[in-house]
């Protein structure tokens, strides 16, 4: 019997569970050199803003132990030129398109999720409010209960009924299920967790902060287990939740973990800087543990470490 390798995220199905994340795949182009992007169960495009961006000035990345440090700053060309140039190009390619959306404020997630309502073949809306490169902390709306509900609430009213909404959210918080509740509550359909961790790396030579504006997010292996610990809980809290897990998966091994923490589908984003291949290594691998654990379904191993006979489920 041949394994079932595919998943399904609120109604957008895919056929198999590995994703790009946003923000480490651009809208393809780059990527689609390396391999056919169709292979993927979907890419998610990098956060895209009402108006064009140049993102925060240079230097704006740094290595860290097992990771990185970004402080881009949302570059991008805006929703008018991402849509008329970025969107048919990736039609034509065949892959599952998740666009990812950020705004400024409430009434820049209203304006974006107009403007996405009026495209065909669109499988997911990622809804990110939780860009740790922003003026000030107000800013991350998934930081606060109410920003993050008024931010998703504005996105549901002006999506339409059609478009999944995936809001991403951020593990620099007391209490990631708290958030998530009043998210799922203002309408999210799922969550992608977890974007970076702010940080910070100061130069010893120099003796000064190594990026411009001296935080950054914090990616990569380093973080996984922040990744797994934010998506366990958040599957115990809300397990009729998908979930799309990311954090510093760089093998099928690490996809798995997220898996069986409660993630429907994993996003591959760092590990692709090193290897612009590394999606396609991970789905294979991810593939042959699943095998080798003795699943006929991927989907039966999503959250199965929380099938622990007497364990606290938490
Ligand atoms: O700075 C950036 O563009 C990063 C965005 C994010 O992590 O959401």
């Amino acid at each position: 019997m041949s394994f079932d390798f595919s998943t399904a995220m609120a109604g957008a199905r895919f056929s198999n569970p590995i994703l790009t994340a946003s923000g480490c795949a651009g809208s393809g182009k780059e990527l689609s050199q390396f391999f056919r992007l169709s292979e993927l169960g979907a890419i998610v495009t990098k956060s895209i803003m009402v108006k064009p961006r140049s993102g925060r000035a240079t230097p704006r990345m740094a290595e860290t132990p097992s990771g990185m440090l970004n402080s881009i700053g949302l570059q991008g060309p805006g929703i008018d030129q991402f849509l008329e140039n970025d969107i048919p190009w990736l039609k034509e390619q065949g892959v599952k398109i998740v666009i990812s959306i950020a705004g400024e404020s409430v009434e820049d997630y209203a304006v974006l999720a107009r403007k996405v309502r009026g495209v065909a073949g669109i499988t997911a809306l990622e809804v990110n409010i939780s860009c740790p490169n922003v003026e000030n902390r107000g800013q991350v709306f998934a930081c606060n209960p109410t920003t993050a509900r008024e931010a998703i609430s504005a996105v549901r009213r002006n999506i339409g009924g059609e478009v999944p909404i995936i809001a991403k959210l951020t593990p620099d918080v007391t209490d990631i299920t708290e958030i998530a509740r009043e998210v799922v509550d203002a309408g999210a359909d799922g969550l992608a967790l977890i974007n970076t961790l702010l940080g910070m790396v100061i130069d010893t030579n120099t003796m000064l902060p190594k990026l411009s504006q001296k935080t950054g997010g914090l990616s990569g292996p380093a973080i996984r287990p922040v990744a797994v610990r934010a998506i366990y809980q958040v599957h115990a809290a809300l397990p009729n939740t998908p979930i799309l897990g990311m954090g510093g998966v760089a093998s099928g091994r690490d996809a798995f973990e997220l898996v069986l923490a409660g993630a429907s589908a994993v996003s591959v984003g760092t590990a692709t800087f090193g290897n612009p291949t590394a999606a396609m290594a991970i789905k294979q691998e991810l593939e042959e543990i699943c095998i080798q654990r003795g699943f006929q379904n991927f989907r039966d191993a999503i959250g199965f470490a929380h099938r622990v006979e007497g364990g606290d489920g938490e």
